[in-house]
């Protein structure tokens, strides 16, 4: 259950056979290769180069270890890019072209960069496609990172007009869904049409939107496009994707993860947590600078878990300090182990870790590995070695299903780039804080996209389904769940107009509400909420209710509707703090007979099968909410700092 990622191509020949027994020694199973290696594939162009590549393969495959072999198409060579120009993308913000010297250098809506990074992936499959020692593959490597869904090339503004015109039936259907008439931006073809970038003020949100999708569309049909052609050249093997999350992406990545068979997330808790965490005070802060944020990394897995619904593996997970966040510390110790069960307790099924050795040259010199560039153990390696020892003894159950989902919408997190309304307003964060007060309770949690299923689910949350499709209605309509819907559902069209009859559009047939205002204030000068006789803070996004036959739950500080329900289905009209989240949900957990057991500071459960992991984020001992009569597989009672407890219920 445990592998690395390593780069025959970094080191002598002469170092792979004890690199390879080594590896085994401490229990790793899988290796990962390949992913940058084009340079040595391919030196010239038509030139393929395997014999070292066949001889590592032969190396690491006698030693016992499974391979997962990548397409090299994230770093493209010198000689395509000098051959082939227009592979580089172009910047949005700047117009600039992003160069050579890095990598990620392509352009998805370039025809030639297409064709390219296919002969490339079948010359590889080719290959190895039927390679014994060969289980599977990895397509790229965290596709969009770095910022490169959306590119201002000349290739993207044809691409664009083209899928525009598959998307209308004319350019006056266009004009007409746009609104183009405004501001005078109507067009006579769809050849007039500009990407939505260097206008003089902000361009109209429809377009905005429109490029998003086609952006999304064209990374999609780029990566099924290379599944097929793995799949063609090399059956019997998974293919599977090292994402990186949707709020960075900037693309779909339920439609990416589509023809995988399972999806891999890359685990980098301190440089997100240095990150994301940028302007918390430094007293709240410090708690999670050596271990990351409790629930980062958890929501994090339990979406790579929503993209396939099938266990998923950590392709990369951070072994010691980074070098690429604002600052770089240690994780503290026992937190390498940790972060791996962690990843196990919420459905891994793998959990790799990068890299094998530290390089000693080029940009991620500064970034650990569990050997030192001098071959010495580095921190985590004992970790792992007890990690792989205690994962042998202890067999892991499938994941089930969670009690509550949440729908998570890349159309609200598009929205929430292109129309903000409020600086205070920003739809990962709802989406964080829903899941942040649901842990909280103790609850585990899947997420979805709209349109599942979801039979089996007591309690479904959507912090902002904005432009629900039938589909999506239907979902929640033929759902037996308790549902909470938050601000800005049913907000648009899809074509980013307001819904006739006001918002909350065709979600009005769940329940007959309208919203009549919005309003957005500073974080600092919020407005209130009052829930029974308690009162909390409302401000960041309010809006003012007709509540129709809606009963009224909770109220603003004036006594107008700011929670109401209609049989099972809930419409919180603003975000509020994770005061009045917490008692919320856990009333509606009781009335469903969700379990709930709630937990404070570093701890967080989740459960895997009739086992419960405690982890225990903070640097103190606590006892595991354990029930009398549980019994202790991993560790007991007590759970010391940066450890965990797992148990089964009597
Ligand atoms: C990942 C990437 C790896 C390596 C790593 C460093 O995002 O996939 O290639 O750069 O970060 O932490």
């Amino acid at each position: 259950m445990l592998g690395v990622c390593y780069y025959p191509e970094h080191w002598p020949e002469s170092w792979w056979a004890e690199d390879a027994a080594r590896m085994v020694r401490l229990g790793l199973r899988h290796v990962r290769i390949g992913e940058f290696a084009w340079s040595r594939i391919e030196p010239e162009p038509g030139v393929f180069n395997w014999s070292w590549l066949d001889r590592a393969i032969a190396v690491l495959g006698a030693a016992g270890l499974k391979i997962v072999i990548c397409t090299p198409t994230a770093t493209p060579p010198k000689w395509l890019i000098d051959r082939y120009p227009d592979i580089l993308p172009v910047d949005p913000a700047t117009g600039r072209v992003r160069g050579f010297g890095s990598r990620r250098h392509t352009d998805f809506s370039s025809p030639v960069w297409v064709a390219e990074a296919m002969r490339i992936s079948a010359a590889v499959a080719d290959r190895y496609g039927n390679n014994p020692h060969v289980a599977g593959w990895q397509t790229d490597n965290e596709l969009c990172c770095h910022d490169t869904a959306l590119s201002a090339s000349p290739a993207a503004l044809m691409g664009f007009r083209t899928w525009l015109a598959g998307q209308y039936p004319s350019i006056a259907a266009l004009n007409s869904a746009w609104g183009n008439v405004f501001w005078s931006m109507e067009y006579r073809g769809f050849d007039e049409i500009e990407l939505p970038f260097g206008a003089v003020t902000e361009t109209s949100p429809a377009h905005r939107m429109a490029f998003r999708r086609y952006a999304s569309d064209t990374v999609a049909a780029f990566h099924a496009a290379m599944v097929a052609i793995i799949r063609a050249r090399s059956p019997g093997r998974f293919v599977t994707h090292n994402f990186i999350p949707m709020p960075e992406t900037g693309v779909d990545n339920h439609a990416l993860a589509a023809p995988l068979d399972f999806a891999s997330y890359d685990n980098y808790p301190l440089g997100r947590a240095d990150l994301a965490l940028a302007r918390t005070p430094a007293a709240d802060f410090r708690p999670w600078m050596r271990t990351g944020h409790p629930d980062f990394q958890a929501i994090l897995f339990d979406q790579t878990r929503g993209l396939t619904g099938r266990p998923f593996w950590v392709m990369e997970q951070q072994p010691g300090p980074v070098n690429w966040a604002r600052h770089n510390p240690a994780p503290a110790p026992g937190m390498v182990r940790l972060w791996s069960w962690e990843a196990f307790a919420h459905g891994a099924a793998v959990v790799s870790f990068f890299r094998w050795r530290q390089a000693p040259f080029a940009q991620e010199q500064m970034h650990a590995g569990l050997l030192r560039p001098d071959s010495t153990e580095a921190e985590a390696w004992p970790e792992i070695a007890r990690l792989a020892g205690e994962l042998s003894a202890l067999p892991l159950p499938e994941p089930g299903r969670a009690p509550a989902a949440i729908i998570i919408d890349i159309e609200a997190q598009y929205l929430s780039d292109i129309e903000r309304q409020g600086r205070g307003y920003d739809y990962n964060a709802v989406v964080a804080q829903w899941y942040g007060a649901l842990r909280g309770l103790g609850v585990d949690v899947d997420f979805v996209p709209p349109g599942t299923d979801l039979t089996g689910y007591g309690l479904v949350l959507a912090p902002a389904l904005v432009m629900p499709d039938s589909a999506a209605v239907a979902a929640l309509q033929e759902a037996k769940a308790i549902i909470v819907l938050g601000p800005r559902s049913g907000t648009k069209t899809h074509d980013v107009t307001l819904p006739e009859g006001l918002p909350p559009g065709p979600l009005r047939a769940l329940l007959p509400i309208r919203v009549l205002a919005v309003e957005t204030l500073r974080p600092d000068c919020p407005g209130g909420i009052s829930l029974g006789d308690q009162d909390f803070e409302s401000g960041r996004w309010r809006e003012s209710l007709d509540p129709g036959e809606a009963c009224v739950i909770a109220t603003y500080e004036d006594g107008a509707p700011a929670l109401v329900r209609h049989g099972r289905v809930h419409y919180l009209a603003t975000l509020t703090d994770d005061g009045f989240l917490a008692p919320f949900f856990a009333s509606l957990c009781s009335e469903v007979g969700i379990t709930m057991t709630p937990v404070t500071g570093g701890l967080r459960l989740r459960r895997r099968g009739d086992l419960v992991f405690a982890i225990n984020y903070g640097a103190d001992a606590v006892l595991a909410p354990a029930p009398d009569g549980a019994v202790f597989v991993l560790g007991g009672r007590r759970i010391a700092g940066h450890d965990l407890a797992i148990w089964r219920n009597a």
